[in-house]
């Protein structure tokens, strides 16, 4: 073989090692074609055996080509399995990994458990429920009232001191503080009774709204179930009888509720319902203000006045009324410390109900 034919054998060779080498998938694969096209039985080594029966002229100029073939090739093979590596690594981290988000059998279970009613919306169901099966029906009125539904038809005038027990949140609409966000849900007994001829046993449950610092009793959206009974006859006892029967029905027997007078201008006599401190079971804490008592409900025989307000002849019937805090029920009932905890959306507390 001349050197001639030697170079043009060698560049033949070099473009086919090349190709094999580019086309290895693998690190393992590469070491054996690495080892086929540049190794001690490869066509490049056996090329290069050749060199030595080629005359000096030749064998430096052919001998130089095997070289620098050979070195293009060596650093090609090396490049090839550096990326080769990367690549393999790369992919052993994405098998191997720890995936540490991986979320756990009880997790997936909560994620798959139903949602629910808020505590205050299922209070305000039991109650209804406790309600109807003493023989009332159900009703609503807007949250948004004027003044006169809110205040004056409930024997509140303007600028009567009793105002100053519901601070109000009014609305920019009208008359400024004629249009108001309820701030109790008495003002749909004067609807009721406006709309239907009594007897009327009805209970309103619904949203009610005080310009009130959040405590751990109060809130400033907060809601209320109304009484209110307008019958013939309808006395005293027949208010205190409900009372006790719904505290009973709703808290069971272990609970003691009390009626103390109180003052509300749309009832006459007034009375406040409270029941035993469930916190601190009458002890006196920071949610019972150290008294060992929370209100619940405020209540009293319908006010002269509110029937002559809607046209009712005062003569033929008599009625009782009370407003019974929902959130302060529930909260008294499963022994919640602070109610803030019912707007805060905390699902570790919701869940729990
Ligand atoms: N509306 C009163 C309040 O929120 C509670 C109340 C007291 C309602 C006496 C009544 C009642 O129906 O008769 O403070």
């Amino acid at each position: 073989m001349t050197g001639r034919d030697l170079s043009g054998e060698v560049a033949q060779l070099e473009r086919e090692a090349a190709d094999a080498l580019v086309a290895a998938r693998s690190t393992g694969e590469l070491e054996e074609v690495q080892s086929a096209v540049l190794g001690r039985r490869s066509p490049l080594a056996r090329a290069h055996r050749v060199l030595a029966g080629l005359d000096p002229d030749e064998r430096r100029a052919a001998g130089k080509a095997l070289h620098e073939a050979r070195t293009r090739l060596e650093t090609l093979a090396a490049e090839r399995a550096k990326a080769l590596a990367a690549a393999e690594r790369a992919a052993m981290l994405e098998r191997d990994r720890l995936d540490l988000t991986e979320v756990t059998e009880s997790e997936v279970r909560s994620a798959l458990r139903r949602g629910r009613l808020h505590l205050v919306d299922q209070t305000r169901r039991e109650l209804e429920d406790v309600f109807v099966a003493m023989g009332f029906t159900v009703a609503e009125g807007p949250e948004a009232e004027t003044d006169w539904y809110n205040f004056e038809a409930l024997n509140i005038p303007p600028a009567h001191p009793a105002r100053s027990m519901w601070d109000t949140f009014y609305l920019e609409l009208g008359q400024p503080e004629t249009v108001l966000l309820r701030t109790h849900t008495s003002p749909v007994q004067i609807h009721l009774m406006e709309e239907r001829p009594p007897p009327i046993h009805a209970v309103i449950p619904g949203r009610c709204y005080r310009r009130e610092t959040p405590d751990a009793r109060h809130l400033p959206v907060f809601h209320q179930i109304e009484g209110l009974v307008v019958d013939r006859g309808i006395t005293f006892a027949d208010l205190a009888g409900t009372i006790e029967t719904f505290t009973t029905a709703y808290f069971g027997a272990d609970i003691h509720s009390r009626l103390r007078p109180g003052y509300f201008p749309f009832t006459e006599p007034s009375a406040e319902v409270e029941v035993t401190c469930t916190i601190c079971r009458g002890k006196g804490c920071r949610t019972c203000s150290w008294t060992g008592w929370v209100e619940l409900a405020g209540c009293g025989m319908v006010d002269p006045a509110v029937f002559e307000a809607v046209g009712i002849d005062s003569e033929e019937w008599s009625g009782f009324a009370f407003g019974l805090g929902i959130d302060r029920c529930a909260q008294m009932r499963h022994v919640i410390a602070d109610m803030r905890a019912m707007v805060e959306n905390d699902v570790r507390f919701l869940r729990q109900f």
